[in-house]
């Protein structure tokens, strides 16, 4: 499609929020009126709203003052729904008439292409609707950092800042009373908002899911700690999907709405680990949803500034079925069916972890 064609587009939020989703819906609906004149539709609670006619908003510069800086999403947003995938066939959806029929909702509503704004599960979906034919580009969002095909996503700025500052805190106080302090991070399977927050904060120990730990390589570093540096305390920080060698990641709930698992529990597995064994007091913190609230960083701001500008360019290319990407310092395009179902994890050897190794950081193997 070529942007002569173009009259419409339509804009979703799909799947955890992050902060920063009005900072691209801004500049998505900025860009498509000032310079294409295009309408834009806002389409509420992710693809479910592409089913239900009432979910829909026009969105004009009027709608878009000052949410820049506004945590959460204008639109709404879900990680439940329809648009679920079947467990025998993972990469299909469960039900493939689903797909159609928002195909058709976008046709009868004269949409002509899409800004999908989300995480892995967004770009699944996605794909499946640009194969039976709706024109989309993807924006990467989530705290996690666990996309392909994009150095960054949005989010994850504001999320590893939060946990800095949270454990910051947590510092002075463990260093009052000679505690051990364990702080769980969110990150699903990957590690990067432990690796980043804990060498950001300058804890300890960071365990992540892509280095299985021992409890006795966390003993001996608190250990290390006070018997050389006489330091008597120590801030352990520890992602949500992390696992003890030849143990399983720890999950908060085994069964919701579609099957969806959530982690959670590590950090206090770990206090019954340690507490007893170490010469310290030992208390947990689980960090949770507030990773994911608040204003997005002045970071954040102009990724998902510039990722929503360049979503809204490519429509107007016809180069659709990509995601906005950040390469180095640049703003590309990466077709999503390379990145898609597929994660980004932290490198055992990379130069984070072998930093973090240098310094003296335990990774608990
Ligand atoms: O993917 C983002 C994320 O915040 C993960 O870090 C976390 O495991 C999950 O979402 C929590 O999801 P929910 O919104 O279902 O609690």
């Amino acid at each position: 499609m070529t942007t002569n064609k173009i009259k419409k587009i339509g804009i979703l939020t799909s799947g955890g929020d992050a902060p920063g989703l009005n900072a691209v819906i801004r500049a998505v609906v900025i860009t498509a009126t000032r310079q294409y004149g295009w309408e834009v539709v806002g389409i509420n609670d992710g693809f479910e709203g592409l089913l239900d006619e009432t979910k829909l908003t026009p969105l004009s510069l009027e709608q878009v003052i000052s949410i820049l800086q506004l945590g959460g999403t204008i639109l709404g947003t879900t990680n439940r729904g329809h648009f679920v995938f079947s467990e025998e066939r993972p990469e299909e959806l469960a039900d493939p008439t689903i797909a159609d029929q928002a195909v058709q909702f976008c046709k009868n509503q004269g949409i002509d292409a899409l800004v999908a704004i989300g995480g892995d599960g967004t770009l699944r979906i996605s794909h499946e609707l640009e194969k039976r034919g709706l024109p989309i580009v993807s924006v990467p969002k989530t705290i996690d950092n666990d996309l392909l095909g994009t150095d960054y996503t949005f989010g994850f700025d504001t999320a590893l800042t939060t946990a800095t500052n949270a454990i910051d805190n947590l510092r002075t106080t463990a260093a009052s009373h000679n505690r051990v302090m364990v702080v769980e991070v969110m990150g699903r399977d990957t590690g990067w908002i432990a690796l980043y927050a804990g060498i950001g904060s300058g804890a300890h120990v960071i365990l992540i899911p892509e280095i299985p730990f021992t409890v006795e390589s966390i003993l001996k570093q608190i250990e290390w700690r006070d018997n050389t540096l006489k330091a008597k305390f120590t801030l352990v920080v520890v992602a949500e999907g992390a696992r003890p060698v030849g143990g399983e990641a720890i999950y908060r709930e085994t069964q919701e709405n579609g099957g969806m698992l959530r982690l959670g529990g590590i950090a206090r597995w770990l206090v019954t680990e340690l507490e007893g064994t170490c010469n310290h007091d030992v208390r947990e913190v689980v960090l949770g949803h507030l990773q994911r609230g608040g204003s997005p960083t002045a970071t954040d701001r102009v990724l998902c500034t510039r990722f929503g500008a360049e979503a809204v360019h490519l429509i107007a290319q016809g180069r659709t079925g990509t995601m906005v990407s950040l390469r180095g310092t640049s703003i590309e395009a990466t077709e999503v069916w390379k990145v898609v179902a597929r994660q980004k994890r932290v490198p055992h050897n990379g130069d984070l972890v072998q930093t973090a190794r240098g310094l003296g950081i335990c990774l608990g193997d």
